[in-house]
C-alpha cells in the first residue's frame, strides 16, 4: 500500500512555489497563460512584456526542479498586427541565460482543429511543445512512449536492401544513421517527435484545457510512479488527474480560484493505493473507485 498526493494551490505560481525546497519535482509540465489572449479571464500579459513576466517564474521552476527531471512548456506565439510575435523565440533564448538546456521541441499536431479561411494565412494546427532540461543526463523512459509499428514496417522491412543491413548514415548529412533491419519482426517503434492528438473538445469551464493524451505522452516519457510533478498555471487541474491515473503525485497552481475549485474537484487531496490504479479518467469512475482506497 502507498500514499498519492495531489495539491492543489490557489495563488500567484511564483509566491507559491518560494515555499517549496530545491530539487523537489521531477517534471514540470504547463501551458501558461498566453500573451494577451485571454487577458479578461485572468488578467494577460502583453507580448512585448511576456518574457520579462515569465522569467521570475521560471527562475523557480528551475529551482523546484530536480537535476535530472524535466521541464515541458507548451505554447505558441500569437500573430500581432499580420505577423508571429517573437516573445516565444526570445523566452527560449533567455532561458537559456538562464541556465536550461533547450533539449528538444515536440510539435502537437491538433488534428481536430477547426476549418477556417484568413486572407493571409492558413489555419493553426500545431502548437510547441518545449523541452527543457538542467543537465544533459536528464531521466526518459523512451520504452513507455512506444507505438505500434504500423503498416510501412510490412512492406519496407520485406525487401531489404543493401543499406539496410548497416548502419547507414544520412544522405542528407543530418548526422542521423540508421539500421533499418534492426527494425525487423519488432511490432513496436519509438515515437517521432510530432505527436498527432485531438485537442478538448469537452470542457466549457475552461477555455484552454489540454487534451489528457498531451499530458499522459509526457508523463509517461519523464518519470515513473511515485515521482512529483508540477504545473504551475493548471488551469482546470488537466495534469494533476492524470498524474494522479498514472499514479504519480503532483501540485497544480493556479491563480484564479473558480479553477482551483473545478481542479480539487478532478482529484483526491490523497490517496491510499491497494494495487496498480491505472482506469479512466475522473474521481467519480466507478470502475477506477474500485480499485483504490481513499483516506
Ligand atoms: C492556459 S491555462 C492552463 C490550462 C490547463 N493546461 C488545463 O488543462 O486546464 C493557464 C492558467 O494559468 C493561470 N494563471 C495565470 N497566471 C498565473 C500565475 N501567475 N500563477 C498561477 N496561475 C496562473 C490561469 O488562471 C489559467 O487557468
Amino acid at each position: 500500500m502507498r500514499t498519492l498526493e495531489s495539491i492543489i494551490k490557489q495563488g500567484d505560481c511564483l509566491e507559491v512555489l518560494q515555499k517549496y525546497p530545491d530539487n523537489y519535482f521531477d517534471l514540470i509540465i504547463t501551458s501558461p497563460p498566453y500573451a494577451d489572449c485571454r487577458a479578461k479571464l485572468y488578467g494577460g500579459t502583453s507580448p512585448d512584456d511576456y518574457v520579462e513576466w515569465f522569467l521570475p517564474r521560471a527562475e523557480q521552476f528551475f529551482r523546484v526542479l530536480k537535476p535530472a527531471g524535466t521541464f515541458v512548456l507548451n505554447i505558441k506565439e500569437k500573430v500581432v498586427k499580420g505577423e508571429r510575435h517573437t516573445y516565444v523565440i526570445e523566452l527560449i533564448i533567455e532561458l537559456r541565460r538562464q541556465g536550461w538546456l533547450w533539449t528538444e521541441e515536440f510539435i502537437w499536431h491538433k488534428k481536430n482543429c477547426h476549418p477556417g479561411k484568413w486572407p493571409n494565412r492558413f489555419r493553426d494546427a500545431w502548437e510547441r511543445c518545449l523541452q527543457f532540461n538542467k543537465t544533459r543526463k536528464f531521466k526518459m523512459y523512451q520504452d513507455a512512449v512506444m507505438v505500434p509499428m504500423g503498416d510501412w514496417a510490412k512492406t519496407r522491412l520485406k525487401k531489404l536492401g543493401e543499406n539496410d543491413v548497416i548502419r547507414f548514415n544520412s544522405q542528407v548529412g543530418s548526422g542521423f544513421g540508421k539500421n533499418i533491419a534492426n527494425w525487423v519482426g519488432r511490432d513496436k517503434a519509438y515515437p517521432s517527435n510530432v505527436l498527432h492528438l485531438a485537442t478538448e473538445t469537452g470542457n466549457r469551464n475552461h477555455g484552454a484545457t489540454f487534451p489528457h493524451d498531451l499530458p499522459e505522452w509526457f508523463i509517461k516519457l519523464f518519470t515513473k510512479e511515485d515521482d512529483w510533478i508540477l504545473d504551475p498555471f493548471v488551469g482546470c487541474g488537466t495534469v494533476c488527474e492524470v498524474a494522479q491515473n498514472l499514479g504519480r503525485n503532483s501540485v497544480g497552481i493556479d491563480i484564479l480560484q473558480e479553477y482551483v475549485d473545478l481542479a480539487r474537484d478532478k482529484v483526491n487531496e490523497k490517496e491510499m493505493l491497494l494495487c496498480e490504479a491505472i482506469a479512466p479518467y475522473g474521481k467519480n469512475n466507478k470502475k477506477r473507485n474500485n480499485r483504490l482506497h481513499r483516506t
